[in-house]
């Protein structure tokens, strides 16, 4: 039984180390270092290359190293593999205190503040009205964004592929509902998994359905967002701003046109980082189940994409 690491993008000297205490007498290869191939069944994955998973004949387990399991081209996967990624109560409460931070960062103009302090103007302004911050994605780390806002006076609305009702939640549900969904927003947080469905959702027709006011968050992924739709979107005041978290290419190219767009705030994907800690004991208890036969954590539909 060999564990293949395969984490790109990133110093895994910590990760490796880790994974070693965690799990002595189990092999451990760091891409591209990966040895007979044909022992590995368990493969640790971020933005790992979609032509290694044909190579791998004995592969079982793929664990992403993430919330998100986009970057594993699921569609690539041997049949029977299972695909698990990393769910952490700690990433869900990072992420609604990064949420309500811009929120109120937007609602409270620091922005415009920030701006006027370099130039030495004296301009107050009522803070912005607006209260009805919409949430697309209502799963593991949207309802806890949702109930962070909630507590802290907003009123909430959630858009997710099924229905279901959450108490104190206005919700809607499926792509007939998103542009009736958009149109209540004054903040629209994007938390949707990326798929084949939610890619390119955060486009032009979604601007033109929100509010002039509205204010575009993207802690999700970089490729939900149609970029030139949202500078479009700003310059002809569709909608008002946008904070960014995620980019369809990261890090994001010094020549890119969002780094100087006065109505764009950006953080370099830093809304919920994985613990260590927490990512480590789940691979640990996962590569234990499969050698034992028993159920995994954390497995992801497959037809679904998430
Ligand atoms: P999750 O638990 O899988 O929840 C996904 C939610 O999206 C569910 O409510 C689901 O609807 C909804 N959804 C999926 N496809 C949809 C569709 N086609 N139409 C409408 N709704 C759809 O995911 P999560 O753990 O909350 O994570 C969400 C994403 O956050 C991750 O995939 C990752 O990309 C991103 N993330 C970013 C950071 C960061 O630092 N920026 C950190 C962690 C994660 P149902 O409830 O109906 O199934
Ligand atoms: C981070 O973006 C994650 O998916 O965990």
């Amino acid at each position: 039984m060999t564990l293949l690491v395969c984490v790109t993008g990133r110093d895994n000297r910590k990760l490796m180390t880790a994974l070693r205490a965690s799990l002595p007498g189990i092999a451990i290869r760091e891409w591209p270092d990966a040895g007979d191939l044909a022992e590995i069944e368990f493969v640790l994955a971020w933005n790992a290359p979609e032509s290694l998973w044909q190579q791998l004949p004995n592969l079982k387990v793929v664990q992403s190293f993430g919330a998100g399991v986009d970057g594993i081209a699921l569609s690539a996967l041997p049949a029977d593999v299972q695909v698990c990624r990393i769910v952490d109560p700690a990433l869900a409460d990072d992420m609604a205190e990064y949420v309500l931070g811009h929120v109120l960062a937007h609602k409270l103009r620091l922005g415009l503040y920030y701006r006027q302090q370099q130039q030495q103007l004296w301009r107050p302004k009522r803070a912005s009205g607006g209260n009805r911050v919409g949430i697309l994605g209502l799963g593991q780390l949207g309802q806890v964004v949702a109930t962070k806002l909630q507590r802290n006076g907003f009123e909430v609305l959630g858009w997710s592929r099924s229905e279901k009702t959450i108490p104190g939640i206005v919700q809607f549900w499926g792509r007939t509902q998103l542009s009736e969904f958009a149109s209540h927003c004054d903040y629209l947080i994007c938390l949707l998994p990326l798929t084949a469905q939610t890619r390119g959702i955060l486009n032009k027709s979604l601007f033109e359905a929100m509010p002039s006011n509205g204010v575009l968050i993207n802690v999700a992924r970089g490729a939900h967002l149609h970029e030139a739709d949202l500078i479009d979107a700003l310059d002809t005041e569709q909608i008002a701003a946008a904070t960014l978290d995620v980019f369809a290419s990261e890090p994001l190219a010094t020549d890119h046109a969002f780094w100087h767009h006065p109505k764009i705030t950006m953080t370099p994907h830093v809304a919920a980082l994985t613990s260590l800690k927490t990512a480590v004991a789940q691979i640990a208890a996962n590569m234990q189940a499969m050698q034992r036969g028993q159920p995994l954590s954390h497995c992801i539909d497959l037809d679904l994409g998430y």
